[in-house]
Formats: structure tokens, C-alpha cells, sequence
């Protein structure tokens, strides 16, 4: 069997996501498994990766067995042996790295969301498809068990009539006095990318509009409720950015979606992140891992009664839907079907392009936080 390299230039893998998941629990997971590509040929991953801090990305280096990394961007762009760019730095720089690796005429792969601004992840897009390099967005939230669930559901018919939808996500994050905070402090920072609803609606985008049809239009609060916070080393600062949204979708088919995310709540529902579809056929509600149904026939006929303690216990009468074979880590699986996109030319959906669109949401998002406007999306093309 015959090997094909591939080098990749990973950029923010020094990171929180990068480290753990992209380093970690894609590359090199498929470092020590490689891919069998269509022609039979395994693929060798030869990755370098590039920061800022040598100390830390010599560190990193070692810990994973990778040989090469640097701290000079423009030189691991022009080396014509790496034809592959990754980024997971913080999302303030994320336009200017892709823009220079598109330049360089490298193959991209990023977290999300791909930019701050529709018009950059637009110009993003354009230049991708001008220079006809593969392009992707890091969308791994479709890989995990709970919305693997889903989408059989949806498939399947299960819902008959989508009718609504409610979207939860968050959990208390702490400003950093008293405890640290859990997320990195440039999330509460404008300037660095920051902001709850540009985080997650790129998120909420991906998991709504492929499983139940475009978003006509949006409207939604966002505020911040921590106005200061304290970072990693311990100094207070300014949170520029919202921590928390409250976002209603209506969707062309006139369905409606509620999306509640907020990092100054505490969690009593079944899982960090929730989606609960009521469809005319039957309701899902699906988290992380899981995913129960009630379906039509098994809705209980429940009245109003303030007298009495309810006798019917409302979170019996849902069945959960057995598991899928398990594909292992979501972001492992999103990196390969991107690999295969740049090496075999497999199907690859989840292009900037895509990625455009939710960010096209999280910008109307805002626009309509600060006009109390319900704003419009950009129709089917
Ligand atoms: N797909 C997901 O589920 C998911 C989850 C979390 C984060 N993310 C995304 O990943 C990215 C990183 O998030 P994180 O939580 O790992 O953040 P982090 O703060 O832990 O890591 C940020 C990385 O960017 C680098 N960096 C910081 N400032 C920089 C600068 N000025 N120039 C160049 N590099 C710089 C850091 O060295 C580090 O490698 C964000 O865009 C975020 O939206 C995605």
C-alpha cells in the first residue's frame, strides 16, 4: 500500500479547542489511524504547527510527536509542501489568517465562525471559490449522538409538520474574582471576536437550517449581564461583548425558533445544550447524547390545575431513540470528510459558503438586538 503526504498548517492549536480536539482528537488520533483513501493509498498527516509562544508551541510539539513548528506564519504559508491551512485562533484574528493562507493559495480548514462580519466571511467565500481551493468550517456539532438522533427523526418523517422549535445553550461562567472563569476572556471582548450570539448562532444555524428549512427572518436581544470581568491573569477588564441572547427564527415554512443562550445561568434541564422540536406527529427533545421522542399518539391529555399537585409525571411518556453505531470523536469525523473533500474530491457541504450564511444570522442577530427590529435574511438563491 502506497502513502500520500499531506502537511497541514495548523494555526491556534496552542488553544482550548485547538489543542484538545483539533490536535488532540482529530489529527492526531488520525496520525496514528490514517484514512484509506479511494485509490487505496493511506494518508500521512505531516502537520506544523504555528503561534506565537515557541516555549508553549514547543511544549505542544513534543506532547503530540510532531516535529516542525514555528512562529512565523508567512513562512509556513509559502512552504509549496503543506497545501492545507487550519485555524482555531481566537475569532478576532480569524479573517486575516484565512485571507493570507487563501492568498498563499492553501486549502482551508477552520473552526467557527469564520468571520466576525457577513461582508468578511462573504469576501472569504469569494476569494475560496475564485482561487478554487476546498474550503471548510468546523460544524461538529452534527456529529454528536443527540443530533445524529435527530436527523433520523427528521428523515424518517417523524414530525409530519415542523412546528416550533426551542434551542437552549449555556451555563454559568464566572467573571473571574472568585473563581476562574471557565472560557477564555477574549469571549467577553468585541475587539478579540467575543459574543455569545455571533459564538452560537453559527451553531444553532448549522443544526436548524439543513434538518428544517431556511430562516426567513430573526429578532433578538442580546445584552451583557457581567459588564466586568476578570482574565486569565487575574486583571479586570470591560466585557464589551453580550454573554447572553434571547433569538426568535421565523422559518420560510412558517415554523418558529426560540434559541435561549446565556453564560450567566444556571443548568436545570437535562443537558448543557437542549433542542426540544414539536412537530404536528410528534415531539423530540434532544441533547448532547440523547434524544426522546412523545409521539402523537402518546401525548397525554394534560389540564390546568392549580389545586392540586399534578398526578401525571410530565417527563415519563417519552421514549428514548436508541443509539447509532457510535462514530467516535465529532471532530475527528468532521476533519476526515474534510480530508477526503481536499484529497479524494468527496462530497463536502459544509463550505464557507454555508458557513456565510450563519454568520449572515448572527450579524442580523445584532442588528436587530440594537434596533428592536425583527430583520430579513437573504432569500433561497
Ligand atoms: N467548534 C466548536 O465547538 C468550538 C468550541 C470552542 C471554540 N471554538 C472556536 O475556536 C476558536 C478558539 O477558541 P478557544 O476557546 O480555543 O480559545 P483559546 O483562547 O483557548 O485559544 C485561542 C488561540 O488563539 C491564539 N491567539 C490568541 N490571540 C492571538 C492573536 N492575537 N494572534 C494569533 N493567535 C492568537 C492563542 O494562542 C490560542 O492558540 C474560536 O474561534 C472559537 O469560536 C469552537
Amino acid at each position: 500500500m502506497a502513502t500520500r503526504r499531506l502537511g497541514l498548517i495548523l494555526s491556534g492549536v496552542t488553544g482550548r479547542i485547538g489543542v484538545n480536539q483539533h490536535l488532540g482528537h482529530a489529527v492526531t488520533a488520525l496520525r496514528e489511524t490514517p484514512i484509506t483513501l479511494a485509490n487505496g493509498d493511506r494518508l500521512e498527516l505531516d502537520p506544523v504547527l504555528v503561534g506565537r509562544n515557541a516555549g508553549k508551541l514547543e511544549k505542544i510539539a513534543r506532547r503530540f510527536g510532531v516535529e516542525r513548528w514555528t512562529t512565523d506564519l508567512d513562512a509556513a504559508l509559502s512552504d509549496q509542501n503543506d497545501s492545507v491551512f487550519f485555524d482555531s485562533a481566537l475569532t478576532g484574528v480569524r479573517f486575516g489568517n484565512v485571507r493570507r493562507a487563501l492568498a498563499a493559495g492553501k486549502h482551508v480548514l477552520c473552526d467557527k465562525p469564520l468571520a466576525p462580519t457577513h461582508a468578511e466571511a462573504e469576501e472569504l467565500t469569494r476569494l475560496a471559490n475564485e482561487m478554487k481551493l476546498k474550503n471548510g468550517v468546523m460544524m461538529a456539532n452534527l456529529w454528536l449522538p443527540g443530533m445524529r438522533k435527530l436527523k433520523t427523526l427528521v428523515d424518517a418523517g417523524f414530525f409530519d409538520k415542523v412546528l416550533r422549535i426551542r434551542g437552549e445553550h449555556g451555563y454559568w461562567v464566572f467573571a473571574g474574582n472568585l473563581r476562574p472563569g471557565q472560557r477564555p476572556s477574549w469571549n467577553y471582548r468585541k475587539e478579540d471576536g467575543g459574543g455569545v450570539v455571533l459564538d452560537m448562532m453559527c451553531h444553532w444555524h448549522y443544526m436548524i437550517e439543513p434538518l428544517f428549512g431556511r430562516i426567513r427572518r430573526v429578532t433578538c436581544a442580546a445584552r451583557t449581564f457581567a459588564p466586568r470581568r476578570w482574565d486569565e491573569s487575574g486583571a479586570p477588564y470591560d466585557a464589551t461583548a453580550d454573554d447572553t441572547g434571547a433569538v426568535i427564527c421565523e422559518l420560510e415554512s412558517g415554523a418558529l425558533a426560540q434559541i435561549d443562550l446565556s453564560w450567566c445561568t444556571r443548568v436545570r434541564r437535562d443537558d448543557l445544550m437542549v433542542m426540544q422540536v414539536d412537530g404536528s406527529g410528534g415531539s423530540a427533545v434532544t441533547g448532547i447524547f440523547d434524544c426522546l421522542t412523545q409521539h402523537a399518539s402518546q401525548t397525554p391529555s394534560l389540564v390546568w390545575n392549580a389545586e392540586d399537585r399534578a398526578a401525571t409525571d410530565y417527563r415519563a411518556g417519552w421514549l428514548p431513540v436508541p443509539d447509532l453505531p457510535p462514530l467516535g470523536n465529532a471532530f475527528k469525523v468532521h476533519w476526515e470528510l474534510f480530508l477526503r473533500h481536499v484529497c479524494d474530491d468527496a462530497p463536502y457541504p459544509w463550505d464557507f459558503a454555508m458557513a456565510a450564511r450563519g454568520i449572515e444570522l448572527a450579524e442580523a442577530c445584532y442588528r436587530s438586538s440594537a434596533n428592536y427590529s425583527w430583520e430579513t435574511l437573504s432569500a433561497t438563491p
